[in-house]
């Protein structure tokens, strides 16, 4: 789905991103111009950004118990 309209940036574009070591929004900001215009997608990025940065450490703490 389009978190950001303004730049037709997806939520996937912004998960990759995260992947690939992006950390902030500030660091999407950069990286995709996710909410580089009106403003309006930041709030939803930040908390994908969030959700996925989470995602991200539960896989690495599973991976380290199995
Ligand atoms: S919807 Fe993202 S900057 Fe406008």
């Amino acid at each position: 789905m389009y978190v950001c309209l303004c730049k037709a940036i997806t939520d996937t574009r912004i998960r990759d991103a995260v992947i690939d070591g992006a950390d902030s929004l500030a660091d999407v900001r950069r990286d995709l111009g996710v909410a580089s215009n009106c403003g309006c997608c930041a709030k939803c990025a930040r908390q994908l950004i969030r959700q996925t940065r989470q995602e991200i450490a539960s896989l690495d703490e599973a991976c380290q118990v199995a």
